[in-house]
């Protein structure tokens, strides 16, 4: 693993080429940044969520879609097999996404199907030794580049979300199709789209954890994946003001320096308070994780980084604009530091 140094140049390297993509992933893979909480065990780096947080920020710095796939494959994709996996299944779906040769994906939005989790629609029924999966996926990041996904169906409609559980299913499999890329705003190298599955047999072993449990495999998950799409949208911010401070420097008006102007100086002041608040945040999160204490409402800061709309830098805002939307939109951030808060104060 590298230094924090290091990272920063990894991630300014990264910046620069996305024509050859997978071949960053796979540069990744060697860096150990793909399996950053993974042990060595099962072939990952052994560090912890404040060296994962670290890294996606770096990364994202120099471009948030690599930051992405990086934060999907740690935290939505390894994370519930290592949390919720047998040996057997942890051997055979984590070593072999360690290296950047293979990287998966995470299937529980759907079509009509987002914010409500637990509305899903498509469904797993048991057939012999075998689980048949019918249903889309929707807005699947890394869809495209997956040799694996994890994917939540209902196993019985009538027990809402007591009804859904996970299953591991390699990519391609018989009965399952991509969708369209999605041309998107922004993080357009990271690749986006629908999982259609129609009678896609896999093995009954897939099942991952029990029966009925998908609803809270996916919550604990998304509860970790959010520190990551928090440290993208401190990487994000990050590179605006790197941006934002280089082009003040530059800039000559009146004879000097525009950085030299009271009024520019105020707005840096302003965005390096306001990022370095949410990397605070990020990282009291991480380090609560780390030390298995609880987490969920200190890492809703998805979306605080509204002073990036005031960026020249089209690209960091167009970027930007998805943290506020995946793995939870800022509205559902809200109902669920509501609701932690809540369950707090009530004891
Ligand atoms: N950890 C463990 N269990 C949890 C939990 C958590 N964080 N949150 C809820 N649960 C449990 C509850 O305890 C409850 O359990 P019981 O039934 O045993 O009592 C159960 O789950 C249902 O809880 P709620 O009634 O609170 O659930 P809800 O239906 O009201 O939904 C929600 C809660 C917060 C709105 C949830 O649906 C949610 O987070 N929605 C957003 C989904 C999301 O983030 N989607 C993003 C897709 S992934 C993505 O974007 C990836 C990408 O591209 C990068």
């Amino acid at each position: 693993m590298g230094s924090y140094p290091t990272l920063q140049l990894a991630a300014l390297r990264f910046g620069k080429g996305l024509q050859c993509f997978m071949g960053q992933v796979k540069k990744m893979g060697a860096l150990g940044l793909l399996a950053m909480d993974v042990p060595e065990e099962y072939k990952g780096a052994g560090l912890d969520y404040l060296a994962y947080s670290i890294a996606v920020e770096e990364i994202s710095r120099g471009c948030a879609s690599t930051g992405v796939i990086m934060s999907v494959n740690n935290s939505l994709y390894l994370g519930p097999i290592l949390k919720f996996g047998s040996e057997e299944q942890k051997h055979q779906w984590i070593a072999p996404f360690t290296s950047g040769d293979k990287i998966g994906c995470f299937a529980l939005s759907e079509p009509g199907n987002g914010s409500d989790a637990g509305a899903a629609s498509t469904v797993a029924r048991l057939d012999g030794s075998e689980w048949v999966l019918n249903g889309t996926k929707a807005w699947i990041t890394n869809a495209w580049d997956a040799s694996a996904v994890v994917v939540f169906a209902t196993t019985d409609k009538s027990q809402k979300h007591k009804g859904i559980s996970a299953f591991l299913v390699p990519m391609p499999t018989a009965g399952l199709s991509l969708g369209k890329k999605e041309d998107k705003l922004g993080i357009r190298a990271s690749s986006t789209a629908n999982l259609i599955f129609e009678d896609c047999r896999i093995p009954k072993a897939n099942l991952l954890g029990q029966q009925g449990m998908g609803f809270k495999i996916a919550m604990q998950t998304l509860d970790s994946g959010r520190i990551g799409i928090a440290s993208q949208a401190l990487g994000i911010a990050q590179g605006a003001l790197d941006c934002a401070v280089d082009y003040a420097e530059k800039r000559l008006a009146f004879g000097s320096p525009i950085s030299k102007l009271q009024a520019i100086q105020f707005k840096l002041a302003d965005m390096a308070l306001a990022l370095e608040s949410a990397r605070l945040l990020t990282w009291r999160a991480a380090m609560l994780k780390d030390n298995g204490k609880p987490y969920t409402k200190a890492i809703q800061i998805l979306g605080g980084m509204g002073y990036v709309t005031e960026m020249p830098a089209e690209r960091h805002y167009r970027d930007a604009r998805i943290t506020e939307i995946y793995e939870g939109t800022s509205e559902i951030q809200r109902l669920v530091i509501a609701g932690q808060l809540l369950k707090e104060y009530r004891g």
